[in-house]
């Protein structure tokens, strides 16, 4: 079965082709980053505006690039949430027009269920069962995932997301949107011992996360000492230290309260390099393994929503004629 998908549902066009006989064919990416960067985050409206300029010609790309006609297509899939709902819709409703002129099923993604099964894309792939880290701009999720559709909440944020905690930090310093990988870089000249961030919610039983408290402390931080360029650096230290220092802790303990010992990781955040190092020396000390996708799969992409829709059209899934989006859209309802 072959599958073409769009991903609409930020700042990221992605759209790619997976054959599930022959892997990802094809697979493009236009971001929209420096275009929000001037703004300071994403402006819903231009994101969606944009959408509608890219999306069709960068399905020309894939068709191309992957040698296909509509004809070698089985369906066609698309993120339906969640989401900002204006580029939701752009990637919803070129997607149905496209499944309806060529007859084929169309199939509504969730996002996140497109990170969750990004590590499936690669080399000797995860096996079920396991437990997932999605560590994302919008949401901080640790899932225990029985298999396709199969998945039990075990934690979340009850606040920011720790993706967000890190652009609000790198905002603080004065890096760009989004600034999770510069603070992620301006940590490596941070003095380790200067500055020692809490570590939000760990004395307390339960894997639910908060971290709005550390973009608070890092304020306080930078009010008391002011911002030359060490400071920076040691503030920005400091706070990923605590963040992933967190997401560790939280993570060690989800696999021993489910008696597991495979972990994936997926997410923007997942590409953060100190996380996936301890990660996994974490997963080896449990007598396990940890999966992350690639880089490139870990922030937002049209590949993993075509994995995930390909894995749902095989299992005889598909929606009807109606274009609807959900911004809003829980992952227990799948
Ligand atoms: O998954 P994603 O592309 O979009 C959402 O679905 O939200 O995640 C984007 C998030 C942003 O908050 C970005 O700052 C963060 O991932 N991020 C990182 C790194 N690369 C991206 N955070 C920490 N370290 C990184 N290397
Ligand atoms: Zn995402």
């Amino acid at each position: 079965m072959r599958v073409l998908a769009i991903e609409t549902s930020c700042d990221e066009t992605g759209v790619a082709i997976y054959d599930n006989q022959q892997g990802l064919l094809a697979h493009t990416l236009y971001s929209q980053v420096a275009m929000h960067a001037e703004y300071g985050g994403v402006v819903p409206e231009l994101a969606a505006r944009d959408h509608i300029q890219k999306t069709i010609h960068l399905v020309e790309t894939v068709m191309t690039d992957s040698g296909s006609t509509p004809l070698d297509l089985d369906g066609v899939a698309y993120t339906a949430g969640p989401g900002l709902v204006g580029a939701l819709l752009v990637g919803a409703t070129i997607a149905r027009s496209m499944a309806y002129a060529w007859n084929r099923p169309a199939i509504a993604v969730h996002h996140m269920e497109g990170h969750l099964l990004a590590p499936m894309l690669e080399d000797n792939p995860p096996a079920f069962p396991f437990v997932a880290l999605l560590a994302s701009g919008g949401h901080t999720l640790l899932i225990h995932v029985k298999g396709i559709g199969q998945y039990e909440l075990l934690g979340e944020s009850v606040d920011d997301a720790v993706g967000e905690a890190f652009d609000k930090t790198a905002k603080l310093l004065g890096l760009g949107y989004p600034g999770g990988s510069a603070l992620a870089a301006l940590a490596e000249a941070g003095n380790p011992t200067r500055f020692h961030f809490p570590r939000p919610m760990i004395d307390r039983p339960g894997l639910d996360f908060s971290f709005s408290g550390l973009k608070t402390f890092a304020l306080n931080t930078i009010m008391q000492q002011g911002l030359d360029e060490q400071t920076k650096a040691d503030v920005a230290y400091a706070f990923q230290e605590a963040a992933v220092d967190t997401l560790f802790i939280k993570c060690r303990r989800a696999l021993r309260q489910t008696n597991m010992n495979t972990l994936v990781v997926a997410g923007g955040v997942g590409a953060n390099r100190l996380l996936r190092q301890r990660l996994i020396h974490m997963a080896a000390e449990e007598g396990g393994r940890v999966y992350f996708p690639r880089p490139e799969f870990c922030t937002d992409n049209g590949a993993m929503i075509a994995y995930a829709g390909c894995q749902r059209l095989m299992a005889g899934e598909c929606n009807g004629l109606s274009i609807e989006v959900y911004p809003r859209w829980p992952m227990s309802n799948l």
